[in-house]
């Protein structure tokens, strides 16, 4: 089949493509980068929008995740998501102009480009699956634990408990979603005390009632959604017994210790961890369409955008967003790049 170049040399003519990298002695800069021509298979995209995940300040500031480092020059961004400008040989079900998933008109960039960490939880959501009605945890406020908890929400979890250290992430996510509870972790409490507090909000009756608490009102999954070793420990003195805590946070450590062994496995706690995902985009595209997650839901989790020029700062305001002092919750920061014809028009 013939394949569309056409908009490839265009874009090539014009000899741009900004890009935010980052260097092994960890600084960031903005570099004109190639423009390839697409291969077999390939197509060549114009990136609308990109989130800044935590990772992407990971690799700037420490150099690795893991056994991941940065051992050279390497271009940021994989919350992306923008429109097909030209297709490589072979690539016949995808309309140049139009995503690589085809998505609703109705669906905005910003949108789009959140499709990638809402994977993450519905990928934990399929690697621990909850029915209508079940009492669920979800520990870390920050972007993946609220999208993980529209993930649980939509699958039928209710109620479901967040936490947070930080009240304004808290608000955040009651704003979110208000049929969630909302707990702020003390970090100077145990973890069996902070457990003990969030079991107090699955509690139907009341201990008021006098009555004995029902384990089974207690979270069947707790969706630990920060990484932190605290955390992940509280997790597992939270959930009901024979109940699943799935590890959706990342430590920055290779090793974490105190994990509650004997607890774990007297009440025969399903500890498990998930890496990304994988073939999640139709679905969380479904369940986009079909309103189980509304889309003006997840626009509102980008609070802040700055403009592909601006890239460097992004990542700055990134870093220090915690700082900021106009009293504003950071969630999620995007970055986004005009149509190609006004990027021309502009410069
Ligand atoms: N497993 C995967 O494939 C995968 C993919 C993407 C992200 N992640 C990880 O998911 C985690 C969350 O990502 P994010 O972008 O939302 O990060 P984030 O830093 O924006 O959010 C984490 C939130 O956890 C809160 N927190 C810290 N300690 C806490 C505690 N003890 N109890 C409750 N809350 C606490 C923080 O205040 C913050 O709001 C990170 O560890 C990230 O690396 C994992």
């Amino acid at each position: 089949m013939a394949h569309d170049t056409t908009a490839a040399t265009a874009a090539k003519a014009d000899r741009q493509n900004p890009s935010l990298v980052v260097t092994a002695d960890h600084r960031i800069k903005m570099e004109e980068a190639e423009i390839p021509e697409p291969g077999v298979g390939e197509v060549l995209l114009h990136i609308r929008a990109t989130g800044i995940c935590g990772s992407d300040l990971h690799f700037w500031k420490h150099g690795a995740i893991g056994s991941l480092t940065v051992d050279g020059d390497c271009i940021l961004g994989h919350e992306a998501a923008g429109v097909v400008l030209a297709r490589g040989p072979g690539v016949d079900h995808l309309e140049v102009a139009k995503f690589t998933h085809k998505l609703p008109d109705s669906v905005s960039f910003a949108c789009a480009a959140l499709l990638e960490p809402l994977s993450v939880g519905l990928h934990a959501l399929r690697t621990s699956p909850v029915s209508v009605g079940s009492p669920v945890a979800v520990f870390g406020a920050g972007p993946i634990g609220l999208l993980t908890m529209a993930a649980a929400r939509a699958s039928g979890a209710h109620p479901i408990v967040i936490t947070d250290i930080d009240e304004g992430r808290l608000s955040f996510a009651k704003a979110f979603e208000p049929h969630c509870l909302t707990y702020k972790v003390d970090p100077t409490a145990t973890p069996e005390v902070t457990a003990n507090r969030i079991r107090d909000l699955f509690e139907r009756e009341g201990r008021t009632a006098g009555l004995p608490r029902t384990e089974y009102d207690m979270p069947q999954l707790v969706l630990e959604c920060t990484g932190f070793e605290s955390s992940i420990a509280t997790a597992a003195y939270t959930v009901r017994r024979g109940g699943c805590v799935n590890v959706v946070g990342v430590s920055s450590k290779p090793l974490v210790n105190n994990i509650p062994f004997m607890h774990i496995s007297l009440a025969e706690i399903q500890l498990r961890f998930i890496n990304r995902y994988h073939d999640t985009w139709p679905a969380a595209i479904r369940a986009i369409e079909g309103d189980l997650i509304e889309r003006s839901k997840l626009e509102s989790l980008v609070t802040d955008e700055f403009r592909l020029e601006e890239a460097v700062q992004a990542l700055e305001f990134s870093a220090n967003s915690h700082k900021r002092e106009d009293g504003r919750i950071t969630v999620k920061i995007q970055i986004v790049d005009p149509p190609l014809s006004e990027r021309t028009r502009s410069t």
